[in-house]
């Protein structure tokens, strides 16, 4: 150790990174932590999961008071009206507490937090504002960013075309908005500025919202979207945007190519996906290259090519999500101490947080069938409607479904996929009972609480062997 100015210096302070640093310190190695924002927590808690999800939430409270939801529960609210100073407030207060709290947890740990870029000058040691640190292990964590389209420029600031991060800032209700792509951040983003007034539309270059998620379920979603006031222009790419005066004007066109039309909107947000943050890091000085997607490859322990060097999170194959660049971190950190760290990478939840919530974790029915080698019958579907679920009834929340995939042989669970007002709550036990191997019949023989919305989980994987009791 005497050779080093730390055993494990992690760069990048997101969910990834500072989880990391943390579990490195709890077991005992000499850790830092470079971070160049002003602020510890990475995208996840500056300006990703943390501050859409306030958003989220009080945008669901709005228009539940606004539609009459509340009034058909007999909360009838005379005169409501829109604070959106306050809504941004609140948000800027949960970002603030919670990376605050990771700042906090640096210094209860002794992680020493180094504020800067890092560089690499050689596999051994980093530059820090023109300052050598070395280390023994080094841990990439330094995430992703927006991947930009080409001649739609993004200008936060002006807040006409904007990013996420500008979607989260926007000081006024847009009329019209327009989200580029159908995935995850534009049905999130796109659901805020909808429900308290804009009118979204969502230019989607694939045929299907969603993509990567189970096809019944993308279907549904596509259905239930629309109902709620969302107008979808599928197979549409966009080649260009302008901005006139305060107003953004888009050239689209079908995406197998034909007749360019024009769409103008207050606002357009682009969200077609992100990239790892690489540029600058000189992976050139540490001897670290990068696969075609401009991604960090690792081996199952996250070790990268170079001896002494790891990588974790959004920079490295995967899905780009918090919870799994924080098992990386820990994982990491644990196989660097020398410990046995290991991520199931074949059960990763994800969550849609619109409403209702989507979420899914393993195989989709169309993965599951693919990998029997294009055979049916190998898989076993059961499905059951919120409809038919009491909870859901009695909370006035009939749209959604639970689907349970398993192996037509073993009965093994493959995949569960859930769209619900709590699909993201309810995920959780379908990840559980798969990590432990769990049998459709496992599921279904659990007892499970009544009334809650997680017994239709229960009733779909009693529906895999045609057995439900209350459809
Ligand atoms: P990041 O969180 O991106 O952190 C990397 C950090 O490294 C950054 O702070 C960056 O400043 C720093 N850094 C980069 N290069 C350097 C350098 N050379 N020197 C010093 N510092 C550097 N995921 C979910 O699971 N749930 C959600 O609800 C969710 N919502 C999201 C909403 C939005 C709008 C967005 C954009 C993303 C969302 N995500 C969500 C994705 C999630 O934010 C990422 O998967 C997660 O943050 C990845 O963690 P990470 O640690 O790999 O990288
Ligand atoms: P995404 O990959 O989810 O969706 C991008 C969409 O844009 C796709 O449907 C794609 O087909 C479409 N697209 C690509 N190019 C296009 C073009 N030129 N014109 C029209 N459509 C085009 O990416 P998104 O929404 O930007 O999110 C990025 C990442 O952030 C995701 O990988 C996700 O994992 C993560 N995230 C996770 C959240 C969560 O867990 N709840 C919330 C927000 C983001």
């Amino acid at each position: 150790m005497a050779d080093f100015d730390f055993d494990v210096i992690v760069i990048g302070a997101g969910p990834g990174g500072y989880v990391a640093a943390i579990r490195a310190a709890q077991l005992g190695l000499k850790t830092a932590c470079v971070e160049s924002r002003e602020t510890l927590g990475g995208t996840c808690l500056n300006v990703g999961c943390i501050p859409s999800k306030a958003l989220l939430h009080a945008s669901e409270l709005y228009e539940e008071a606004a539609n009459g939801t509340l009034a058909k529960l007999g909360v009838k609210i005379d005169k409501m009206s829109l604070d959106l100073d306050t809504m941004q407030g609140q948000r800027k207060d949960a970002v603030k507490g919670l990376t605050g709290g990771i700042e906090f947890l640096f210094k209860k740990n002794k992680v020493e937090w180094l504020k800067g870029h890092a560089a690499f000058t050689s596999p051994t040691a980093i530059d820090v504002g023109g300052k050598s640190y070395t280390a023994k292990n080094f841990i990439i964590a330094t995430g992703s960013s927006v991947t930009p389209l080409p001649n739609v420029d993004v200008d936060n600031a002006k807040g006409i075309i904007v990013d996420s991060t500008g979607a989260l800032e926007l000081s006024k209700v847009p009329e019209t908005m327009v989200v580029i792509g159908g995935g995850v951040i534009g049905l999130e983003l796109g659901s805020v500025w909808r429900r308290v007034g804009a009118k979204v539309t969502v230019v989607e270059f694939l045929d299907q919202i969603l993509p990567g998620m189970d096809g019944e379920v993308r279907k549904d979603a596509n259905k239930i979207f629309k109902k709620q006031g969302f107008d979808f222009k599928l197979s549409t790419k966009v080649t260009g945007a302008t901005v006139k005066g305060k107003k953004a004007i888009l050239t689209v066109e079908p995406a197998a190519g034909g007749k360019a039309e024009t769409i103008e909107a207050d606002c357009v947000l682009v969200s077609i996906g992100r990239k790892p943050n690489t540029e600058g890091l000189g992976l050139d000085k540490a001897g670290i290259t990068l696969n075609k997607r401009g991604q960090i490859e690792t081996d199952h322990d996250f070790r990268t090519s170079v001896d002494g060097i790891w990588a974790i999170g959004d920079v490295i194959p995967g899905p780009m999500l918090a919870h799994k660049a924080e098992d990386e971190g820990i994982a990491c950190a644990e196989n660097i101490a020398g410990l046995t760290g290991i991520v199931n990478h074949d059960v990763i939840p994800s969550v849609v947080y619109t409403y209702p919530e989507i979420a899914g974790v393993g195989l989709t029915e169309e993965q599951a069938i693919e990998k029997a080698g294009g055979e049916k019958g190998a898989v076993k579907v059961g499905k059951f409607p919120m409809m038919a679920n009491s909870r859901a009834k009695t909370n006035h929340e009939p749209d959604g479904f639970v689907k349970v995939i398993a192996d037509a042989t073993t009965d093994k669970v493959l995949g569960v996929w859930v769209i619900a007002s709590v699909a993201g709550t309810m995920i959780a036990q379908a990840a559980q009972a798969m990590e432990f191997g769990a049998t459709s019949e496992d599921i279904a023989y659990t007892c499970h609480a009544h009334p809650t919305h997680s017994e239709a989980i229960k009733e779909a994987a009693m529906a895999v062997t045609g057995k439900p009791i209350h459809m």
